[in-house]
């Protein structure tokens, strides 16, 4: 059998975001080409410089004059998994009430554990596949998925596995993080260190074992856990090689961007309270700062996170939706890119890099997030004449096409 030794498929005429830092803004080829092969980039570049005639290159040949090619987007903080909806506290906080307030009188997280616990795992997977649809409609290739309401060891379990299955359906890359830590279980009211160990030395073990387990999350914060139970965890999940990452510092200071980094964390999320030592900690670390402005929307915070520091020292920044039923509510990614622009004053080349190259980072993954050979053929190809656009319109669909490891996606 003879061997084709030409690419896959080939675009051209297409713009191309490379995000190399080749001196120019998103690292962008105008009058570019891309080609892959056998799921990695072969050639991403100006047309000009192909070595040969398009069809002597690749088996496949299209031009997609008036598109933008960037890298497929990666959302790096989801909790989607999950039953019903909390759309009645949304309704409470619009009277006044704050998430602070609802989660203490046994709402907010609690009520969405009740409900998920009451589901089984292929009703899960039903309620949160569509979730995931309408992420993949804005060119998200990489999810992150987090578990948190199930909070006892078969319950996260479900949501874990349902986690991996949506991958399997849709054909993306599912990333899972055990967030056993985000909330005290009601039965375990006033047995805070027993919870804590059922979810250190029972939970995360068994389900690291069963592979269950891409990374280890926790809640620090007041209405969560302490920066010593989260240490714990992190103690724990270390010795078992696993990465770790950190709700950090959403509603108060706990020092938990400190602590994530100091355990050479992947990722501290949200960072609304960050001191200048938590920044400097990131920084030395290599820890990602996740921004999550849907929780800051729909929460109508006013105190965004310290995007300055975190530029001043070079702490690369992401961006997520942080899709959860409490705080937000929120399907596309691309509208949290927007919101990282108007809320926080990133850059729309700031948003972009955060959802594709820092968003890939944070996730422990090398092999994504920029247009460049050797790298995975993830591709969004965009309806857009310029790439501010995809922070700029807010809503519309404007993805013509997506591509994970060289294969079309199924949209
Ligand atoms: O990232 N803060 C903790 N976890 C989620 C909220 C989860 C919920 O309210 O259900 C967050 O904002
Ligand atoms: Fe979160």
């Amino acid at each position: 059998m003879t061997v084709d030794p030409r690419w896959d498929h080939l675009l051209l005429d297409v713009g191309l975001a490379t995000l190399l830092d080749n001196g120019v803004p998103y690292g962008a080829v105008e009058h570019g080409a891309i080609g892959w092969r056998d799921g990695r980039i072969a050639f991403a570049g100006p047309v000009t410089e192909l070595a040969g005639e398009p069809h002597e290159l690749a088996r496949h040949v299209e031009s997609l004059p008036g598109t933008w090619v960037t890298p497929g987007l990666v959302d790096c903080h989801t909790h989607l998994v999950f039953a019903s909806d909390r759309a009645q506290e949304f309704e409470q906080r619009l009277e006044g009430a704050s998430y602070e307030e609802i989660a203490r009188a046994g709402g907010g997280i609690v009520s969405s554990v009740r409900a998920t616990r009451a589901a089984s795992e292929d009703e899960l997977l039903r309620q949160s596949l569509p979730r995931a649809k309408a992420l993949l409609a804005d060119g998200v290739t990489t999810l992150e998925i987090k578990s948190g309401y199930g909070l006892e060891p078969d319950a996260e379990r479900r949501m874990l596995r349902a986690a991996r299955r949506i991958g399997e359906e849709l054909g993306i890359d599912v990333r899972t993080s055990f967030l056993g830590l985000h909330a005290l279980p009601p039965e375990y009211a006033g047995r805070r260190d027993d919870y804590v160990s059922l979810v250190c030395d029972i939970m995360l073990p068994s389900l690291a074992a069963e592979e269950l387990v891409d990374a280890v999350d926790a809640f620090c914060e007041g209405i969560g856990f302490t920066a010593e139970e989260t240490e714990r965890l992190f103690t724990k999940a270390t010795a078992l090689g696993l990465p770790v990452k950190l709700h950090a510092e959403q509603l108060s200071d706990l020092g938990g961007a400190a602590l994530v980094a100091h355990y050479g964390g992947l990722s501290a999320d949200h960072l609304e309270w960050t001191s200048d030592d938590g920044v400097r900690a990131m920084a030395e670390a290599g820890t990602v700062a996740v921004l999550l402005p849907g929780a800051y929307y729909a929460l109508r915070d006013t105190r965004p996170p310290p995007v300055d520091a975190f530029r001043r020292h070079n702490v690369p920044m992401a961006v997520a939706t942080d899709l959860n039923p409490g705080t937000s509510p929120l399907l596309s990614l691309r509208l949290a890119m927007g919101m990282a622009c108007t809320l926080f004053r990133l850059t729309p080349e700031e948003a972009l890099r955060g959802a594709t190259v820092n968003a890939a980072r944070a996730l422990g993954l090398a092999d994504r997030g920029t247009l460049a050979a050797g790298q995975r053929a993830d591709l969004a190809v965009w309806n857009i004449r310029h790439l501010p656009e995809l922070c700029y319109w807010i809503g519309g669909n404007l993805l013509r096409e997506s591509w994970l490891g060289g294969e079309r996606v199924l949209l």
